[in-house]
């Protein structure tokens, strides 16, 4: 692929969602040619490519009789067929990042098995088949109980803090971690490409909503110490060279109390820790993913200006035709960059857009961001 023009080559997107909508904003820069397949006809990147197929991203042959047709084949959202994606490397189709990988990240007992394995500092943790598991290791309270699969956006996440709460353990594969009594949640995406260059984006502080586990603010730069910084840059490369990945690895971190650093969870793709680098960094997240899978030189990840991200979820109790409230009101304010995903119908929580802040003086980029979350609402 080194030597082939880039934008004749034909590459498939499994997932048409936000992430998948902003990578293609990338992509038209460089005019590539993506088509997508998504099983929702009203997906955040319908309409938006020639070529927007219907189909289940976990059915096997739906994916690889789909994706067939391309060069290369990368994702937006790791719950898609690996099978089908080991099958299309068989017959010669790229697929960055690799199978592999994505099978591994499918499930949190595996990943969480992978770090224990590799080295990878991670909060101590046992694999757990059902509620009576759970219940039975009472004596690591408190801990967190995580679904080995489909969990995200905090759904597959269950605090047990106290006996009582052991009642909300899951009865279905997965694990129990010890809780973090953590100081600071912080993310670091990393790229790869395939001659092994490795590009860190600056290190950035979650903020996340008290009683739904899903990120509700993010700050770059994180306000830590150089040394942890550099620490955290350490650990993000060394968890994507382990992968032998290619491609954009997001690595969420907890900087305990004591100063070390545990990897929570990775995700092989575009992340939410990284919107903000479309206004702030001199390359954005997308961009270099697919500088990454297309193995071009990486771009440059210098944050140009302290950044802030809120993710503008559905206003709880409201679920019908989204509204949006009080845009004009952002869009008066300097350094204020709405991205609304294109979503017809708000549920609660669901993520319906996000909203970059960017902002030189750290405490007006604070208050900023906390007016922005007080006036953008999406109702019903
Ligand atoms: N061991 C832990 N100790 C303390 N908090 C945790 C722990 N594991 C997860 N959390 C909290 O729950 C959030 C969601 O958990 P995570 O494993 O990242 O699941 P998801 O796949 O939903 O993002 C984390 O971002 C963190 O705030
Ligand atoms: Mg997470």
């Amino acid at each position: 692929m080194q030597n082939k023009d880039i934008t004749s080559l034909k590459i498939g997107l499994l997932g048409g969602g936000q992430l998948g909508r902003m990578m293609i904003q990338s992509a038209i820069n460089y005019t590539l040619d993506i088509s997508v397949l998504d099983p929702d006809p009203n997906a955040p990147c319908a309409h938006l490519v020639e070529n927007f197929t219907v189909g289940k991203l976990t059915d096997e042959e739906v994916v690889f009789n789909w994706g067939k047709n391309f060069d290369l084949v990368t994702i937006e959202i790791e719950h898609v067929s690996v099978a089908a994606l080991k099958r299309l490397v068989n017959d010669g189709v790229r697929v960055f990042p690799q199978p592999e990988v994505i099978e591994l990240i499918q499930n949190k007992r595996k990943q969480k098995t992978f770090y224990k394995a590799n080295r990878i500092p991670t909060a101590e943790f046992v694999l757990t088949e059902n509620a009576e598991d759970v219940r039975a290791h009472i004596d690591w309270l408190p801990a967190v109980n995580k679904l080995g699969e489909e969990g995200y956006d905090g759904r597959g996440v269950q605090m047990i803090r106290a006996d009582k709460d052991v009642d909300k353990a899951f009865d279905k594969p997965g694990l129990l971690e010890k809780l973090v009594d953590f100081e600071l949640e912080l993310s670091v995406i990393v790229a790869r490409n395939e001659t092994g260059e490795k590009k860190c984006f600056p290190v950035v502080q979650l903020e996340f909503h008290p009683d739904h586990n899903l990120v509700e603010y993010l700050f770059a730069p994180a306000e830590i110490s150089k040394a942890i910084e550099e620490k955290a840059y350490q650990l993000a490369e060394d968890v994507i060279e382990k992968l032998e990945m290619v491609g954009l690895l997001a690595v969420e971190m907890f900087l305990t109390k004591e100063g070390e650093l545990l990897v929570n969870e990775v995700a092989p793709r575009t992340h939410n820790s990284g919107h903000h680098t479309i206004e702030a960094n001199v390359t954005s997240q997308f961009e270099q993913h697919l500088r990454a899978i297309l193995n071009l030189p990486l771009g440059s990840t210098d944050l140009k200006t302290p950044a802030a991200m809120v993710n503008l979820l559905g206003e709880d109790g409201h679920t019908g035709e989204a509204k949006y409230q009080g845009l004009e009101k952002c869009m008066a304010m300097t350094g204020v960059y709405v991205h609304l995903y294109g979503k017809k119908t708000t549920k609660p929580f669901r993520k319906m857009g996000h909203v970059t802040i960017t902002e030189k003086d750290i405490e007006l980029l604070k208050s900023k961001a906390l007016k922005v979350k007080e006036t953008l609402k999406v109702k019903a």
